[in-house]
C-alpha cells in the first residue's frame, strides 16, 4: 500500500487480476436464472415489435387502398360557332363538355361551387358558375358542361380579329380552367378542403369545333392544399382616402376663432379588392382623423360587402371637426404646416369559392399634408392606408372602446 510520503512513480502497479475465480454453486445458479430473464424480455420485445409491425403493414394496406385518388378530369366537346363571320363576336357563344371522374373505390367527393374560365392567350374571355356544391359517389362520373354567352362572355371585335387571324392559320388555342375546392369523404369522415384547379388546353379548328388531337384529352390536374391555398390566399384590401378636404374658411374669423366653431371635414374613401376569387364582407369601417395626437373627426361607415375585384368609393362625406382642435389645426392649415393622421379599423371576412374565412382585425393608418386651401398636398392628393404600428393600435382601440 502507497504511504503519503512516497513518491508515487514507485508504486509497482497490481497485476490485474486473472478472470477465472473460483464460483460458487450459488453464483451458477443465479447466472441461470438471470439469462432466462433476458431471454424472457427478449421475447417479449421482440413479439411486441412484430405486432407492431403486422400493425404498419396492415395500417400502409388500408391506406393504399383507401387513399384518396384525385378526380380526373378529360375535356369532350370546345366549340366557338360562328367562327368565319366577321361580326361573330356580337352573339359569339363557347360550349363546352368536360367530365370529372371520381375513380375512388370507397372515397367519396365533396365539391365546393365550381367555377370555370376560358382563356385565350392567357387573357381571360369569359367565366362561368359552372355547379353549386355537390357530392359526388365513389365510382361515378359528372358531366361538366356550360355555354358561355352575352355577359359570362367578354370577346371584343378586336379579340374576335384575333381569333379570325388564328383561324386563318388553321387553328385556335384556347384553355379552359375548372376551379373548386374539394373534401374527400370516407363514410363519415371528411378530409381536409383542398383547392382544385383543372387546366384543360384546346385547340378548335377553322369550323370552331374541337380538334381531333384535344378531343377525350386528359386535363391537368393542380390539388396542391398548399401551393394553391396560397396563390388563392386572398390579398389584403387597399383603403386610400382620396379626397380630403379642411376648409379653412375665412381668413378675418380665425383671429377671433375662440374654439368653439366646429371646422368641417370632408372625405371620400376609396376601397379596393384585388382579389379574383373573394369577396369581402367588411364590418363597420371607423375613420378617425387625427391633429397630432387629438381626435380631429369620427366617422363610421356601415358594414358592406365588396365584390370580386370591385372598388367601391364611398359617397363624399362630410364630418364635424371639434372646435377646440380646429382652432388649432385651422391655425396651423393656414400656416401651410398642416398634418392631418388617418386611422381605419375595421374587421373583415373573405369569401373564397364558397368558403368564408376566418374574421380578422384591420388597423390602418396613414398620414396627409394639408395646403393653405385646406387641401391634401401632393402628386396623388391621396393617403394610402398602411398597417398600423403596434403603438398606434392600441391607442385605437382604447378610443374605439
Ligand atoms: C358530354 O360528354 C359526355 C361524355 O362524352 C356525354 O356522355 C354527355 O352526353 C355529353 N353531354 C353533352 C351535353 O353533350
Ligand atoms: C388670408 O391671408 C393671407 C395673408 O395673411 C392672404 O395672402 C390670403 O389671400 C388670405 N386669404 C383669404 C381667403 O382671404
Ligand atoms: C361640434 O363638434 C362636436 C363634436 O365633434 C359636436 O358634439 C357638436 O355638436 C358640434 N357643434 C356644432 C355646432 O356643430
Ligand atoms: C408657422 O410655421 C412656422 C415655420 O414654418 C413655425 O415656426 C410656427 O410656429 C408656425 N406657427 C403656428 C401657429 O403653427
Amino acid at each position: 500500500m502507497p504511504t503519503p510520503n512516497r513518491i508515487p512513480i514507485q508504486i509497482t502497479p497490481e497485476k490485474p487480476q486473472p478472470l477465472q475465480r473460483h464460483h460458487t454453486a450459488r453464483y451458477y445458479a443465479h447466472r441461470v436464472r438471470e439469462s432466462l430473464a433476458t431471454r424472457v424480455s427478449k421475447t417479449i420485445c421482440i413479439g411486441f415489435l412484430s405486432i407492431l409491425l403486422v400493425l404498419g403493414i396492415v395500417a400502409f394496406i388500408l391506406w393504399l387502398s383507401l387513399r384518396p385518388h384525385r378526380p380526373r378530369f378529360h375535356i369532350h366537346e370546345f366549340s366557338v360557332p360562328g367562327l368565319d363571320q366577321a361580326t361573330g363576336f356580337e352573339n359569339a357563344q363557347i360550349t363546352f363538355n368536360v367530365t370529372a371522374r371520381n375513380s375512388n373505390q370507397h372515397i367519396g367527393i365533396n365539391y365546393y361551387s365550381m367555377e370555370a374560365m376560358v382563356y385565350y392567350r392567357d387573357q381571360q374571355v369569359g367565366s362561368i358558375h359552372l355547379k353549386d356544391p355537390f357530392y359526388q359517389e365513389p365510382k361515378t362520373t359528372t358531366v361538366l358542361d356550360a355555354t358561355l354567352s352575352g355577359a359570362t362572355l367578354t370577346v371584343s371585335s378586336r379579340r374576335w380579329e384575333e381569333f379570325l387571324n388564328d383561324r386563318g392559320k388553321g387553328k385556335i388555342g384556347f384553355r379552359l380552367d375548372i376551379k373548386s375546392v374539394v373534401r374527400f369523404k370516407v363514410s363519415t369522415w371528411d378530409f381536409h378542403r383542398h383547392t382544385m384547379h383543372a387546366t384543360c388546353d384546346v385547340v378548335v379548328g377553322p369550323n370552331g369545333y374541337i380538334l381531333p388531337t384535344s378531343k377525350d384529352k386528359r386535363c391537368l390536374l393542380g390539388l396542391l392544399a398548399l401551393c394553391l391555398w396560397l396563390s388563392l390566399r386572398p390579398r389584403n384590401p387597399t383603403i386610400t382616402v382620396v379626397e380630403l378636404s379642411l376648409p379653412p374658411g375665412d381668413n378675418r374669423t380665425s383671429v377671433t376663432d375662440d374654439g368653439n366653431n366646429n371646422g368641417t371635414l370632408y372625405y371620400n374613401l376609396e376601397i379596393d379588392n384585388q382579389n379574383k376569387d373573394s369577396n369581402i364582407y367588411f364590418d363597420d369601417i371607423l375613420v378617425t382623423f387625427y391633429n397630432g395626437q387629438d381626435r380631429a373627426a369620427v366617422d363610421r361607415i356601415s358594414a358592406f360587402t365588396l365584390g370580386k375585384g370591385k372598388t367601391q368609393r364611398m359617397a363624399a362625406r362630410d364630418l364635424s371637426v371639434d372646435g377646440r382642435v380646429w382652432k388649432a389645426l385651422r391655425n396651423a392649415i393656414l400656416n401651410a404646416t398642416a398634418e392631418v393622421k388617418v386611422g381605419v379599423v375595421t374587421g373583415l371576412r373573405y369569401k373564397t369559392w364558397g368558403i368564408k374565412s376566418k374574421h380578422q382585425g384591420v388597423h390602418l393608418q396613414g398620414t396627409g399634408k394639408i395646403g393653405k386651401d385646406g387641401k391634401l398636398i401632393g402628386k396623388k392628393k391621396k393617403i394610402k392606408l398602411k398597417h398600423a404600428s403596434k403603438k398606434w393600435r392600441v391607442k385605437a382601440s382604447h378610443i374605439h372602446n
